[in-house]
């Protein structure tokens, strides 16, 4: 292992049960070493997703995999940004001080002054972007990228959970594409939709968009109702894809859906997101070209991450939300 010998203790935001914020407290604890293809990354910046919102609720029931009564993962925070402080003794593509991104699922650890990623999820971050910047790309662009790659010109495509993270990006890559974007979210984000090119926008309080008119493309971040109404809301040939939602409204979908997708010439689905630089780093290109925005809503600083998620799981939160440690 080469090594910037960091400290040998680091700050980090830990949890030992599900709950809300109040439950993560800042905790000194050992830097992290990496294994042989392990990468040490100090930590400048770490975005928050939804993954991290369940992950420290233990809620909807998949955030419990590998953890059903105590979390897996003491610490949270998988997009991160930073510089290499060491690797591990087969890493080739890193050295000490390169400036790098990627999204840490599998390990997590973002939370913290240091963590430890596998080579395979890191990619060089571009000089032109700022840490925060690059660290609101990697879970979230991936998402949004594969989830709007079906979108074509003239199309009708639908984002549910359109005013967060992946959304954000969605929105813009959809129009990329040439469609007509429809954007789902609370009141307080529709504005805020409005500005990053979609054509309509719907309350989710008020409205139920799968009694609006049918869509070629919907793409539903946030999954919580029936087979039936997923139907409704696709014209045929329309395809669904969900990414998240509850537990209860996914096994439907893989199970009535797959059967309903055979009987209706209607493609309902779960969007499993590939990971790793390969599914960030064209969206990364776009940003650079100026064709897509960042939009950073708030930056927080490593002792105010429960404030941080509290902002994003309380639904305040437009676009990415940042950590700084
Ligand atoms: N399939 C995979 O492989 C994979 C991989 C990683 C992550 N994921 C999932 O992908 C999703 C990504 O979310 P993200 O990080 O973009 O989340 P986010 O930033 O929290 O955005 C979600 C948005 O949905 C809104 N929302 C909540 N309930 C809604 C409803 N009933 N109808 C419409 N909108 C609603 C939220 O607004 P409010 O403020 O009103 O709550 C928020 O603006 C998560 O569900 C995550 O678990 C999936």
């Amino acid at each position: 292992m080469s090594s910037a010998a960091p400290s040998i203790s680091m700050k980090a935001v830990v949890h030992d049960r599900y709950g809300p914020p109040d439950v993560l407290r800042v905790e000194d604890v050992p830097v992290p070493s990496p294994a042989r293809n392990q990468v040490l990354v100090e930590v400048a910046a770490t975005s928050i997703n939804l993954s991290d919102w369940e992950g420290l609720t233990g809620s909807p029931g998949y955030a419990r995999i590998g953890g059903r009564r105590a979390p897996r993962r003491r610490i949270l925070g998988s997009d991160i940004a930073g510089r290499v402080a060491s690797v591990g003794s087969a890493v080739t593509r890193f050295r000490v001080g390169d400036e790098v991104y990627g999204d840490n699922l599998g390990l997590m650890g973002g939370f913290a002054e240091y963590a430890v990623a596998p080579e395979s999820a890191l990619a060089h971050k571009p000089q032109e972007l700022t840490f925060a910047q690059a660290s609101t790309l990697p879970q979230a662009g991936a998402i949004a990228s594969q989830g709007t790659a079906r979108a074509q010109r003239g199309q009708r495509v639908l984002i549910n959970g359109a005013g967060g993270g992946s959304g954000t990006f969605a929105i813009q890559l959809a129009k990329l594409s040439g469609a007509h974007v429809t954007a789902v979210d609370n009141a307080g984000k529709l504005d805020y939709m409005r500005e990053l090119g979609a054509d309509e926008v719907v309350d989710y309080r008020i409205q139920d968009f799968t009694r609006l008119e049918p869509y070629n493309l919907v793409l539903d971040l946030v999954a919580h109702r029936s087979v039936f109404a997923y139907r409704r809301a696709l014209v045929r040939g329309g395809r669904y894809y969900c990414v998240g939602g509850t537990v209860r409204t996914l096994l439907r979908i893989v199970t009535i859906g797959a059967v309903a997708s055979l009987l209706t010439g209607r493609r309902m689905g779960l969007l499993i997101v590939k990971e790793g630089p390969a599914h960030f780093q064209p969206l990364a290109e776009r940003c650079l070209a100026g064709d897509v925005r960042i939009h950073i809503d708030r930056t927080f600083a490593l002792h105010e991450v429960p404030q941080a998620l509290a902002h994003l799981g309380e639904g305040r939160a437009l676009g990415k939300v940042v950590v700084t440690p």
